[in-house]
């Protein structure tokens, strides 16, 4: 990756601390990665991005790098965790993007800090919260990993995510390596957040909405209806992707990310 300076930790006062990269100088975007995952996903797409863009890549609490703290991690402390971040990065405004789990997570920010704010992608990710058979998958699921560890959800979730054998493989072993304390955290968290469609309803700021065509996770229904209720929403279909366009389609996805942030108003 090009400009890549060291990884470092970050300690955040009163938050969790995040391990993080930073990749290139400029315009200032902050990339989520989703569950399970770390900050590698970005990494690809990061290298297409254009001069003038600077990507800051957290590990999220309970993944990578980042503390493992007990409990359930509610997609307000998560967001709570990125704020702390950006002040202890000194950075008054950023584009947010999140990648399914760090969408929820980039809409809770919106929701809270919307000022903080200069634009916001969601990618393959749902504004609305979980239906009940969801939340009750997630909290059996959670049980067999609490048992089992974390290849309980690398099974059932790295086949769903992509249908390239390489990369499967290559989130399947991100998954497995990521402590099962985390995993639970922030499945448990994901389960009980909010309906933030309402949140795109009052956002100004420039919001793009990308979903793949052959996405098994997020439903295009949604990605419709949160580029619709955003008034200034851009929905784009990346053709051919799953639910993981920035390995699938790096190239695209970082094009859609330069044209957001570079015709961006400061
Ligand atoms: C993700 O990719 O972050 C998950 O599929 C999100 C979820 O389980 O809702």
């Amino acid at each position: 990756m090009k400009n890549t300076k060291n990884s470092q930790p970050i300690n955040i006062f009163n938050q969790v601390d995040l391990f993080y990269k930073i990749s290139g100088k400029g315009r200032l975007l902050i990339l989520l990665h989703g569950f399970g995952l770390n900050l590698t996903i970005w990494e690809k797409t990061c290298s297409h991005l254009p001069a003038g863009i600077q990507c800051i890549m957290p590990d999220l609490r309970g993944h990578g790098k980042s503390l493992v703290p007990p409990g359930i991690y509610s997609m307000d402390d998560m967001a709570a965790d990125v704020l702390g971040m950006m002040d202890s990065l000194k950075i008054e405004k950023a584009t947010i993007a999140g990648h399914s789990m760090g969408g929820y997570i980039a809409l809770a920010f919106a929701q809270r800090y919307p000022d903080r704010l200069v634009g916001l992608g969601l990618i393959t990710t749902n504004a609305r919260p979980d239906p009940p058979e969801k939340r009750d998958g997630r909290i059996m699921e959670m049980h067999r990993v609490r048992l089992k560890g974390s290849s309980v959800l690398a099974d059932s979730l790295a086949p769903r995510l992509t249908k390239s054998a390489d990369l499967e493989n290559s989130v399947r072993s991100i998954i497995n390596a990521t402590n099962p304390q985390g995993i639970v955290g922030a499945s448990l968290g994901m389960a009980e957040r909010l309906d933030r469609m309402d949140v795109l309803r009052r956002l100004n700021c420039p919001v793009l909405v990308v979903a793949g065509s052959e996405d098994l996770i997020t439903p295009l229904a949604v990605c419709e209806e949160m580029a619709l209720n955003a008034p200034n929403g851009k929905l784009v279909i990346i053709k051919g992707a799953g639910h993981l366009p920035m390995l699938e389609e790096p190239k695209i996805l970082a094009t859609e990310f330069s044209k957001m942030i570079l015709s961006a108003h400061f």
